[in-house]
């Protein structure tokens, strides 16, 4: 962190002693005014629900400009990593702050690679859950039960455990996730394949069965590939503040990533994704495109309680980056599976063209986000809705992991702990006859 010349001055209305407080500067976007010492010097702690002017941490992983609509994981924007990398390119970037040279990429990708197998005994804790369970709630009781499996990179202060942790954690969830899908199928689960890609080996898991093997098809590879990759990171959000809240008390690193599971599934944060194409089958189901006006006017009548979901952003003032480039694979997609009178990309593409042209959004600066495209990417491959945000945990994991790992050498590191404004009684006696 870089101290700035510029000093915060806060003074009172009631004539209390003014403090001075320091300003750092990032490389590229908000200084931040360190109050840390605020309470020692005033009594007073600060406001902020919703994290909506805090910075929690000092990261060097990712960078949003959302007035720009602009994403950098390391410094390289995300276009730039969608068109040339594939996604264990970015996951050993977030990990190590720079893109792999061949031979390092070749270990990377056997590392990986030779992590996907789970512990048999998972398949028998799987058999637990019911087989109509939400796959959210089985991956988030599975990568739970990492913990009790793999208790040999569970010390978070030895580098190398976690190392190991890491690359299990990016190598089994794929299995994990074929796993629930198949469960939930009542299928036997697939073993992976050495020899495919990271999301080739995803897609067979997913699709083949043990009578009937799955070619995997080289656009839709590439296209679940790119999701990962658009997923990967995004800074602070609400899962990755949950990891490294959870991660601050130094438990366990898969605990750690389970907690952001349970918090990605939310429908403000990952599951939006899956509300996102509910909305456009249910809207197909009423009318369609013909019944587009009547349904824009119930999102922006507030009592209706209805939103455009995968529209609009906390971060985000502008297109989401990511939106366009999801945009882009959707086309590519309905195109090689020759779905390209797909009338929910239809819709879509109406829906967005009269959001941006609306008052009511463009005064809002509501955008598309990641998640108005690719549930219709997803569902084209024959990903089933209730699956998405498992997808995207999947993806998450390794932005997860990073900064949780970033947390946890920073010299400052302290545990997580919020103060509050209490507005409850005060001291009072229990009453002596109840
Ligand atoms: N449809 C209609 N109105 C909206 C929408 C929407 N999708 N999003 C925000 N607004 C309105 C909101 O009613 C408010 O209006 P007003 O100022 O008149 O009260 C204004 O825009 C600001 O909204 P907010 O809820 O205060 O904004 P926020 O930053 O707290 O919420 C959000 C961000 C993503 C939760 C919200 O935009 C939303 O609910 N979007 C739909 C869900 C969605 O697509 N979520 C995925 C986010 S991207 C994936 C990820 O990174 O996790």
């Amino acid at each position: 962190m870089q101290l700035s010349d510029k000093k915060a001055m806060l003074s009172f209305s009631d004539g209390g002693e003014s403090i001075e407080l320091p300003v750092y500067k990032g490389t590229v976007g908000p200084d931040v005014i360190d109050i840390r010492k605020l309470y020692g010097q005033t009594g007073m702690f600060t406001y902020d629900p919703g994290f909506l002017a805090t910075a929690s941490c000092e990261s060097s992983i990712t960078y949003i400009d959302g007035d720009k609509g602009e994403l950098l994981y390391r410094g390289y924007p995300i276009d730039q990593l969608a068109e040339s990398c594939d996604f264990l390119d970015v996951c050993y970037l977030l990990l190590n702050g720079e893109l792999p040279n061949k031979e390092q990429k070749a270990d990377f990708d056997g590392q990986i690679t030779y992590h996907t197998m789970v512990h048999e005994q998972l398949h028998t804790f799987l058999r637990g859950f019911r087989r109509d369970a939400h796959p959210m709630a089985v991956l988030t009781g599975l990568v739970g039960a990492l913990s009790a499996f793999y208790h040999d990179s569970t010390d978070i202060t030895n580098p190398e455990h976690r190392h190991i942790s890491a690359i299990r954690l990016i190598a089994k969830m794929p299995t994990l996730v074929a796993m629930a899908y198949k469960y939930s199928l009542g299928q036997p689960s697939i073993y992976p394949r050495n020899d495919l890609t990271y999301t080739g080996n995803f897609l067979r898991m997913m699709f083949a069965t043990p009578c009937e093997e799955y070619e995997v098809n080289d656009v839709v590879e590439r296209a679940l590939d790119r999701i990962f990759i658009l997923h990967a990171d995004h800074e602070q959000n609400a899962s990755t503040s949950t990891v490294r809240l959870c991660g601050s008390s130094g438990t366990s690193p898969f605990a750690a990533i389970a907690a952001g599971v349970a918090c990605l599934w939310g429908p403000a944060h990952g599951g939006a994704n899956e509300a996102a194409l509910q909305m456009l089958e249910e809207l197909q189901a009423n009318g369609g495109v013909a019944k587009v006006g009547e349904f824009m006017n119930k999102v922006k009548d507030k009592s209706s309680g209805v939103r455009l979901m995968g529209f609009g952003h906390r971060v985000y003032k502008n297109y989401d980056p990511r939106a366009r480039l999801m945009q882009e694979t959707c086309k590519e997609v309905l195109e090689a599976l020759g779905l390209q009178n797909d009338p929910l990309f239809k819709l879509a593409m109406e829906l967005e063209r009269i959001a941006l042209e609306d008052p009511y959004f463009v005064e809002r600066k509501l955008y598309p986000n990641v998640d108005f495209y690719s549930g219709i990417v997803q569902r084209a491959i024959g990903i089933p809705t209730s699956l998405f945000t498992a997808i995207f945990a999947l993806a998450r994991t390794v932005g997860w992991i990073a900064q949780w790992n970033e947390m946890l050498s920073d010299s400052d590191y302290k545990i997580g702990r919020p103060r509050q404004l209490y507005t409850g009684s005060p001291s009072r006696d229990v009453p002596a006859n109840r």
